[in-house]
C-alpha cells in the first residue's frame, strides 16, 4: 500500500502543467467503442483510472496502444459485451461503457458498481433511459443485462442533473434509430469534450453544454483523433496547494474558463488571481480569509470534486466558514482525517460542515479513503507542522498523475513510497 510522506511548511512556488481531464478521457474511451475503427487520443492523463478503462477495452477484445500521453484504440476487434466484474468494482465509472456497447452491439452486461465512499451512487437514471429507448433490462443478482435490437430515439427528462447519465444516454443515442432529446442534462465541460470527439467521429449532436441535448442517430461512426481538455479539478487542487502554503504559482494549460465559480472562492480567501490565455497566476495572501458559505452545485457552480481540497484551505484560514455539499449524500470521509491533523470541523449534517480555521495544523498519519479526500490530506500535510503520512495512495493515483512530482517541482518536501 503506497503512501506519501510530507514535511510541511514550504511555500509552493513556480510553474506547473495541467494534465488531461480524467472525467473526459473515461467517457471518450467508452465512445471509441462506437466507432468500430481507430481512435487517437492526445493529452491523456497517466492515472490508474485511465489504465482500468484500457483494461476494460482489452477485455472486450479491443486493441490498445499507449505512447506516453497518446492512446490509440482499435475497437473493430471487440467481440464481447460483458464488462469484467472485478474491473467494474475497481472503477464505478466503468458503467459508462454500457451505453456504447448497447448502442453498437445491442447488448451490454455490466455489474452493479455498489456503494461508494461518497454515498449511495445509484445508476437508475442510466438504466431508466435505456429502458425508455427500448432496452430490456434484466437483473440477475449483481449482474445487469441490457438488451435491445436497436435502440429507438425518444425524449428523456432527467429528474436530476447527472454527468454519467447524460454521457451514457448520449453514447446510447448516437447509433440509435431517430432522434433522442435529453432535458435537464448536465452541462459539465467534459460533456462538451465528449460531444466534440463524437462529432469528429461522425455523430450528430446539438446543445451539449446547455440544458437540452439533441442527438440524431447515425448508422455508424468512424476514425477520429482528439485532444483531451485539461483537468479543471487537478488545476483547482494545485491552486489550493499554492494557497494553503502561502505560495505563488503559474498554471500552464489551465482550463481558466471552466473554473470561474471556484476562482471566485479563492479570491474571497484573499488570493490574487490573473489569467492570460491558458495561463493562470495565483498569489496567496499573508493570511487566508474564511468564506462565509460555499455550496457545491452542478456545473457551472462550485464543483463537488473541489470541496475536499478547498476544505483544507478553509481549515487553515483565519475564521469560520460553512461548506455545503449538495451533490453527494456522504462526501465526508476526509473530514475525520483532517480533524486528526488538528482541523476544527463540525459535521452539522452529512451535507453541511462548519470549518473554524486554525493557525496551524500538525502532521500525523492519515488515510486516503477516496480520490479528492486523499488530495485534501496531501494539501493539509503541505501546510502542517511536522511530518504527515498519507496512506492508501491508490485512491489518489486514480485521478492525479504523479502528484508528488508536480508538488516537488513546486518546492514541496514530499516523497512517495510504494
Ligand atoms: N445519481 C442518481 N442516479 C443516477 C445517477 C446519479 O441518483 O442514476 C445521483 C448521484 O448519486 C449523485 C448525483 O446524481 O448524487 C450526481 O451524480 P452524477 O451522476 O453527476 O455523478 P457521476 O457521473 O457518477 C461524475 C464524476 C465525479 C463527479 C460527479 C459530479 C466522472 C467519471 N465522475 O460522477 O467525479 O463528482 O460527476 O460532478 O465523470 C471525481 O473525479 O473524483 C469524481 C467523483
Amino acid at each position: 500500500m503506497g503512501k506519501y510522506i510530507i514535511k510541511g511548511g514550504k511555500a509552493l512556488n513556480g510553474t506547473a502543467y495541467t494534465n488531461g481531464a480524467k472525467n473526459s478521457v473515461l467517457p471518450i474511451l467508452s465512445a471509441s467503442v462506437l466507432t468500430n475503427d481507430l481512435s487517437v487520443l492526445y493529452n491523456c492523463p497517466k492515472i490508474s483510472d485511465t489504465y482500468i478503462a484500457l483494461e476494460i477495452l482489452k477485455s472486450l477484445g479491443a486493441c490498445v496502444n499507449t505512447e506516453n500521453k497518446i492512446l490509440i484504440t482499435d475497437t473493430s476487434s471487440i467481440n464481447k459485451t460483458e464488462l469484467p466484474n472485478y474491473l467494474v468494482k475497481k472503477m464505478r465509472s466503468s458503467v459508462i461503457f454500457a451505453g456504447s456497447l448497447l448502442s453498437r452491439f445491442g447488448e451490454a452486461i455490466i455489474y452493479s458498481p455498489g456503494g461508494c465512499e461518497l454515498g449511495s451512487r445509484p445508476i437508475n437514471l442510466h438504466l431508466d433511459a435505456f429502458k425508455k429507448m427500448g432496452a430490456n433490462i434484466i437483473y440477475d443478482n449483481d449482474k445487469i443485462i441490457c438488451k435491445a435490437k436497436r435502440l429507438i430515439g425518444t425524449e428523456i427528462n432527467l429528474p436530476i442533473k447527472s454527468v454519467g447519465a447524460t454521457q451514457n444516454i448520449i453514447l446510447a443515442a448516437v447509433l440509435a434509430e431517430g432522434t433522442t432529446t435529453i432535458n435537464n442534462c448536465a452541462k459539465e465541460p467534459e460533456i462538451i469534450d465528449l460531444k466534440n470527439y463524437l462529432l469528429k467521429a461522425g455523430a450528430k449532436i446539438e446543445g451539449a453544454g446547455t440544458d437540452t441535448i439533441k442527438i440524431e442517430g447515425v448508422k455508424s461512426l468512424h476514425y477520429a483523433s482528439h485532444t483531451i481538455i485539461p483537468d479543471r479539478i487537478e488545476a483547482g487542487t494545485f491552486l489550493c496547494a499554492a494557497a494553503i502554503t502561502g505560495g505563488e504559482i503559474v498554471l500552464e494549460n489551465a482550463p481558466t474558463c471552466y473554473l470561474t465559480a471556484f476562482l471566485e472562492k479563492l479570491k474571497a480567501c484573499g488570493c490574487r488571481i490573473y489569467t492570460e490565455k491558458n495561463k493562470l497566476f495565483l498569489s496567496s495572501p499573508k493570511a487566508l480569509l474564511p468564506v462565509s458559505i460555499t455550496k457545491t452545485e452542478p456545473y457551472p457552480g462550485f464543483p463537488t470534486d473541489l470541496h475536499p481540497p478547498f476544505m483544507s484551505v478553509l481549515a487553515c484560514s483565519s475564521g469560520t466558514s460553512i461548506l455545503s455539499e449538495t451533490i453527494f449524500n456522504n462526501r465526508t470521509k476526509h473530514i475525520n482525517e483532517l480533524i486528526k491533523m488538528g482541523a476544527d470541523i463540525t459535521i452539522k449534517d452529512n451535507h453541511t460542515f462548519e470549518i473554524k480555521g486554525k493557525p496551524q495544523l500538525f502532521g500525523t498519519e492519515v488515510s486516503a479513503e477516496d480520490l479528492r479526500g486523499g488530495a485534501s490530506l496531501i494539501l493539509a500535510g503541505l501546510a502542517a507542522d511536522g511530518i504527515t503520512v498519507v496512506k492508501n495512495s491508490k485512491h489518489i493515483e486514480r485521478g492525479y498523475e504523479n502528484i508528488e512530482k508536480t508538488l516537488k517541482a513546486l518546492g514541496a518536501d514530499i516523497e512517495f513510497e510504494a
